[in-house]
């Protein structure tokens, strides 16, 4: 169980006080543990991972960090990053596939704003033929992130997914209500610290409700994407599948930059599909956190790191 170091990363993920100082301490003087887990702090930084991944096999998505702004001011320049991300995409001709989150664009400080900035970034993406994948972040925001995406879907952009945790009792319904609508849906099991009355605690209950969940979007879901890293799960998944008939081009694997990458590796040698998450800029910290918390051998990880050794 690693629920207790996920509370306290999370807590840790959250102080806007450390958030400040690792951004102004900065990736490049961190490397040896950071980076790990982060392409680069600057695009052109993303943008050579992704050639690298790309060349040996891999898709990619773009992730710019950046979550929970308070301002629109911090909004709008999270909204312009994407609009200048997306033209250098295009230009670097890598794969055009982004991830956001709807915090960044500031649905804390007003909503229709929110939504206004989402469109601007959909708008270039859908000419350009992008596809942009919204993530989801702690339970607070699971309807309201749904209801945006349905509130785009609608006014027809379909080049939209969303992300969905298996960890929420919820999202057996929110499975069923994406894939009437034929959406795109990222099963992952979820990062974030939530109570027991939305969501389960142990990790035995996460995995069969991501293993049930898994099968049914691979039944009845749109090109579904299975984000994990557990080989175990991933076993399950590709055992249904096999067991179904379905095809491995009707569903994705992902997973995260820098995380179990002999699995990437196996996974692609096997003839699956695997994107990889390529998060990267300034914004690292929390991310980072959520990534150390997951996993408690991390922090000894860094602890070595930062007493120098490699
Ligand atoms: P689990 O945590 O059980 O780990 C299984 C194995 O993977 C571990 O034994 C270890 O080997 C390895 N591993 C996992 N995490 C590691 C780490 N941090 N460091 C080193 N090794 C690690 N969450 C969310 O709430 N909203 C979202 O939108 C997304 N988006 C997203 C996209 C993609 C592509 C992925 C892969 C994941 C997410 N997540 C997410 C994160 C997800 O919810 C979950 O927290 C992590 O994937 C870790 O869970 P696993 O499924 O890997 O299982």
């Amino acid at each position: 169980m690693y629920s207790g170091s996920k509370a306290f990363f999370f807590a840790l993920s959250r102080s806007a006080m450390l958030k400040r100082l690792a951004s102004r301490y900065g990736l490049a003087t961190s490397e040896s543990f950071a980076s790990r887990f982060i392409a680069g702090e600057t695009i052109e930084a993303a943008i050579d991972a992704s050639r690298r991944l790309q060349s040996q096999g891999f898709q990619i998505t773009l992730d710019y960090l950046g979550e929970s702004v308070m301002t629109l001011e911090a909004a709008a320049v999270a909204t312009r990053e994407y609009e200048r991300m997306i033209g250098i995409i295009q230009g670097a001709g890598i794969e055009r596939n982004i991830s956001l989150k709807l915090t960044q664009l500031g649905i804390d400080v007003d909503r229709a704003t929110c939504v206004d900035n989402l469109r601007r970034i959909l708008e270039p993406a859908a000419r350009h033929e992008f596809f942009v994948r919204i993530d989801m972040e702690n339970s607070p925001y699971t309807e309201r992130t749904l209801e945006i995406f349905e509130t785009l879907w609608d006014q027809q952009y379909r080049h939209l997914g969303v992300a969905l945790q298996a960890y929420l009792y919820r999202t057996e319904a929110d499975v069923r209500r994406m894939n009437e609508l034929g959406a795109r849906v990222r099963l992952v099991k979820g990062a974030y610290k939530e109570r027991a009355s939305v969501a389960y605690q142990q990790n035995g209950e996460v995995n069969s409700a991501f293993v049930r969940l898994a099968r049914v979007l691979l039944d009845e879901g749109t090109y579904p994407a299975l984000a994990t890293h557990d080989p175990g799960v991933i076993d399950e998944v590709r055992a249904y599948a096999a067991a179904q008939g379905i095809a491995r081009d009707r569903f994705e694997f992902q997973m995260l930059y820098g995380i179990r990458r002999d699995l990437q590796v196996s996974l692609l040698a096997a003839g699956h599909r695997m994107r990889v998450y390529v998060p990267f800029g300034r914004e690292w910290f929390p991310y980072f956190m959520r990534r150390l918390g997951e996993r408690p051998a991390n922090v000894a990880f860094v602890l070595r790191a930062l007493a120098g050794e490699r």
